[in-house]
Parts: C-alpha cells; structure tokens; sequence
C-alpha cells in the first residue's frame, strides 16, 4: 500500500446541546407523570383492572447504568409530565432539517481541527441510528450546506454501530482509491425515539452529534490515527426493536403503540453482547498481530457502564481503569453511534507517537464494529 491508500482518522467534530437534564430531574419529573397517571387510574387500580405504576429512582439508574445526566435539544417538554417528548417543530422545506443542522455543527468542527476546507471532501455520510425522514438523504443535505459541490452523500443506518460501520466504508473508499477525504457524520437526536414515560428505559439516551474526517495518509494533517484494521459483525436479535416507519407509524405521544419506539430486553443485551464483543475484539487483535494488552485506550460504545467494565476486562486483562477505558456515560448518557466517538474526541489526545487504541461499538441489529488505530505525532 502507498501513502494515498492508506485511511487514517484526520480529525474529529462534537457538537454537544446546550441543555442537559440530571437524573434527579428526570425522576422527578417521571414520578410526577406516574402520580397523575395513577390518580387517572385510581378506580381501576382499587378494582384490580389496572396495575400502579411504579416510581423511578436516582439511585437505580447511577448504579445500573452509570448515568448521572444526559443532554437534549428540547428540554421543558421533555420534563412536562403531561408531553414527555421532545418538541421540535417541523421546519418548511427551505430551512436546514435539524438533524443536518447538527450534523453540520459536528462536521465543521472536525473540518477545523483538521485544516480542511469542506470543498476539499469527496463524500458525506450520515451514519446513525434516528434519520428524520426517508429521503432526500440527511447526507446530501448536510453536503449542500457544507458547499461540497463536487462529491457525493448517502445514509447508512446500523443503529448504534452506525459510526464505525461508517468508518470502515470511508477507510474502504480510501484504499480502493475511490475518495480521498470523507466525513462520516453522526447526529443522535436519540430523545425522539426514546419512550420517556417507560421506567425501564426512560433514562438511557441523549442527543449530540459527531464527525469524523476520514482521509488518505498523503493529504492527512502531520497528527492523526492511522487506521489499522477494520471489522464489522451482524447478528440478527429483537432484542433492541424499534418499529417505528411509514407503514407502522405513530404520534411519538401515543400512549399505546410502545413498539413505535426504543423497546429493549435489556438483561438479554446486556448478556449476549459482553461475549460477542470481547471475543470479536480478542479474534481481531490476533488477526491484525496486536497482543490486546497492548491497547493503550479503549473507547467503547456509551450504552452501560457495566457492559464497559466486562468487555475491557476481558480484553486486556484485568479492571481497566478510566484511563484505559474512559466513560462519558455520566454526562452524555446514551448517544447511540455517536457513544464511542465522543469517548474518542475527548480522551485521545494525550496518547503518544504509536499508541494503539480501539474504537468499538455495539448495539441493534445486533451490529457491532471495531477500529484499531495508532497516533501519528
Ligand atoms: N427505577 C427503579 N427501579 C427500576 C427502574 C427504575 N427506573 N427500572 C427498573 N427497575 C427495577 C425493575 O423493576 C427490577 O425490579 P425487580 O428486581 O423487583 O423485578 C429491577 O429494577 C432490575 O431491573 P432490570 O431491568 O433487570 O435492570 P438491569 O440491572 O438489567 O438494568 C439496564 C437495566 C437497561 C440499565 C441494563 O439492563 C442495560 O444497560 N442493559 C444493556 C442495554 C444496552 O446496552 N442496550 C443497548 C441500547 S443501544
């Protein structure tokens, strides 16, 4: 391989919103809703035609998934007890959609960072889990918004695994010679399909958006990660569902189609993916010749703290600590795609000269996906 089909990560983008909710006001704002409901339902319950509904608790939530707060772009209705869903207004067609506007927030970021003016980029793509419409594509618009006029986009969905899918297509257009720079653009407005009045589920997600500039080595800025291998793995489950769609859809405040949105077993997840993603990480690291101890930093999809603990611990050996294994799952919660790639952004740039790390997802499908790097300084 020459220098000009070799992938490397050139830079990455964050774009994070500006309001965030604690769990101590999400419970609160939860345990209002179950009171309201339950006061509704109060004959129904005396007569045994209707369960009560539980509260929430603060605690349950740190201790079982390592969440403290989460960011949103549309906050006070979230916490309305009687909406308890995001509020963002359709916009007319001559406006930006807000996920393009997001992703572009991102994007141009990791544009910046990378002294790369956006006409210098071959292709866009919006890889993530929640796309706002059928088409155009969110890519083409962000393309256009960008300036890129000679290029092309498209939107590749592989639920929480969307980024690195997306990664391993940039590094595969790199080394086929078919683009030279490419933006793989993250936007998670997660709060929209998240069911906010369910318990179980209620605390896990946010909003954010990433990107990542994947280039050839010859073109890359002097510091970047060179991209030493790529895997990917789908698996199919029901365990993550969402059947939301034009030929099933819903009012996002429908009280009763609560398949429309995220529904998960989240103990069956939270057991079948640990082995499936540390044998995957361990079968790779063989192939590509990397003793897993060697992993200077893994930055592991956001979903659960626990899930983190186990998949590092097999990999490397022993308890990674927050430097091995960093975790923005306190302040982020769960971004979907966007989870790892945060990780990244904001823990990477203290590793030296040949440092190996891994970027890994996992989530719906089930879909999971590695990216061994090295930092070039
Ligand atoms: N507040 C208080 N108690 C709650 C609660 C809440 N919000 N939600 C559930 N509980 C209760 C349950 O009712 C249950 O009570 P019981 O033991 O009396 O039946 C108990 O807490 C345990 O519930 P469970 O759902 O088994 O919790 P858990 O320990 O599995 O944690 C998750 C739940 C979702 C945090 C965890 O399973 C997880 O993160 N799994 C992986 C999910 C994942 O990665 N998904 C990918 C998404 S992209």
């Amino acid at each position: 391989m020459t220098d000009h089909n070799i992938p490397v990560i050139s830079a990455t983008g964050l774009f994070t919103p500006e309001d965030s909710i604690s769990n101590e006001e999400l419970v609160a704002s939860f345990n209002a809703y179950v009171d309201l409901a339950n006061r509704e339902n109060a004959e129904a319950i005396a007569a045994g035609e209707a369960e009560e509904l539980p509260h929430s608790s603060v605690e349950f939530i740190e201790k079982a998934s390592g969440i403290k707060s989460r960011f949103v772009l549309s906050k006070e209705p979230i916490l309305d007890p009687q909406v308890m869903c995001p509020r963002l207004p359709e916009r007319p067609n001559e406006e930006i959609s807000i996920l393009a506007e997001i992703g572009v927030k991102a994007a141009l970021q990791a544009l910046e960072r990378a002294g790369r003016k956006p006409e210098d980029v071959d292709a866009v793509l919006c890889a993530c889990s929640n796309l706002q419409r059928a088409y155009p594509a969110i890519a083409v618009e962000i393309q256009a918004a960008l300036g890129i006029e000679d290029g092309f986009g498209f939107d590749m969905n592989v639920a929480c695994s969307s980024a690195t899918f997306g990664i391993q297509t940039a590094a595969d257009y790199i080394r086929s010679g078919s683009a030279r720079s490419v933006l793989v653009i993250n936007p998670e407005i997660c709060s929209g399909h998240l069911n906010w009045r369910d318990r179980d589920s209620h605390f896990i997600f946010g909003d954010v958006a990433t990107a990542i500039l994947v280039e050839s080595r010859d073109i890359a800025p002097a510091q970047h990660w060179e991209i030493v291998g790529t895997k990917l793995k789908t698996q199919f489950s029901n365990n993550i569902r969402n059947n939301f769609g034009f030929l099933n859809r819903t009012s996002p405040e429908s009280r009763d189609d609560k398949d429309k949105l995220f529904v998960q077993e989240g103990r069956k997840v939270f057991k079948e993916v640990v082995p499936m993603v540390a044998n995957m990480i361990n079968q790779q690291s063989e192939r590509l010749g990397i003793e897993p101890s060697a992993l200077r930093r893994l930055w592991l999809h956001q979903a659960n703290a626990g899930m983190n603990r186990l998949i590092a611990q097999r990999v490397l050996g022993h308890e990674a600590s927050e430097d091995e294994s960093p975790t923005v799952l306190d302040t982020y919660a769960n971004t979907s795609s966007a989870g790892s790639i945060i990780a990244f952004h904001k823990h990477s740039s203290d590793l030296a000269d040949g440092d190996l790390g891994l970027i890994c997802s996992f989530g719906a499908g089930y879909s999971a996906g590695t990216v061994f790097v090295r930092k070039v300084a």
